[in-house]
């Protein structure tokens, strides 16, 4: 058996697209709240750009850059957008020394830091590369999506003629785990395993807001239907504004 791979999603990132298909509804419901909350936005950064599936479908209207840890995902996104500016480095502690509009970290990227201090760092690497009263953008997997997936029986899904099992364990709750096993078809009946393991923090929105609050100001929550998403949503998305610096170093 094939060993998982060293970088997270560096055995994945081939396959990512075929997988996940094209983030239509996400990618309509950044536009959304865009085009509410910052309708003059010009610059965007997204933290966690994977194979750039969300900054392609954002369009040229916005000058888009995308950060991401794996050198594979960059390798996709840098196929797949052109025109898009990709930086290889780790959310919780890049620097780019300029100023962003809207910063987005969405298809439960954030969940990917695995210590609450992790998050913590990463909202103050997006309030310090954010425009005073820029937005910053994210969604979750709540706590409670993680226990239903742990719950669950393996996903299996063919796709492309290759199959995907993928199995959620959550019994170290607060840390969930998910394996994921590609069987890539060569030839005949014979097949390439391609082994991943994800590892997911779950954390309360209640702690969410207050770790927020030191340098956002939350303007919406919705869950998948847009109503006020709980720790037993599907999904939770948060629009937080930056808050007013309070000196002159903030
Ligand atoms: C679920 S994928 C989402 C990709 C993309 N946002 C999308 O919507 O398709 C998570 C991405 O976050 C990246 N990632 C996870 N933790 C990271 C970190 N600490 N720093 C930079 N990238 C990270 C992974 O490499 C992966 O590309």
């Amino acid at each position: 058996m094939n060993a998982p791979a060293n970088d997270q999603y560096d055995a994945f990132a081939p396959f990512y697209d075929a997988v996940n298909g094209e983030p239509e509804e996400l990618v309509a419901q950044l536009l959304d709240v865009i085009s509410r909350h910052a309708p003059a936005a010009r610059r965007l950064l997204e933290l966690g750009c994977g194979t750039g599936a969300v900054l392609a479908g954002l369009g040229s209207g916005l000058e888009r850059t995308g950060v991401d840890r794996s050198a594979r995902m960059l390798e996709h996104a840098r196929r797949r957008c052109p025109d898009v500016r990709l930086v290889e480095g780790d959310i919780t502690t890049f620097t780019l020394g300029e100023r962003f509009d809207v910063i987005i970290c969405v298809f439960d990227t954030l969940n990917h830091v695995t210590s609450t201090d992790g998050w913590r760092d990463v909202f103050a690497r997006a309030h310090e590369h954010l425009s005073e009263g820029g937005l910053l953008v994210f969604d979750l997997n709540t706590v409670g999506r993680l226990r239903d997936l742990g719950d669950m029986a393996p996903w299996v899904y063919d796709f492309d003629g290759h199959t995907l099992v993928m199995d959620v364990d959550f019994r170290d709750e607060p840390l969930a785990v998910w394996d994921i096993r590609i069987f890539e078809h060569l030839t005949g009946a014979t097949y390439r395993l391609h082994h991943e393991r994800i590892v997911e923090l779950g954390v309360g929105l209640a702690e969410v807001r207050a770790m927020l609050a030191t340098h956002f100001e939350v303007l919406e929550e919705s869950d998948t239907r847009g109503a006020p998403p709980t720790d037993d949503s599907v999904r939770a998305l948060l629009v937080a504004r930056r808050r007013q610096s309070t000196s002159a170093s903030d």
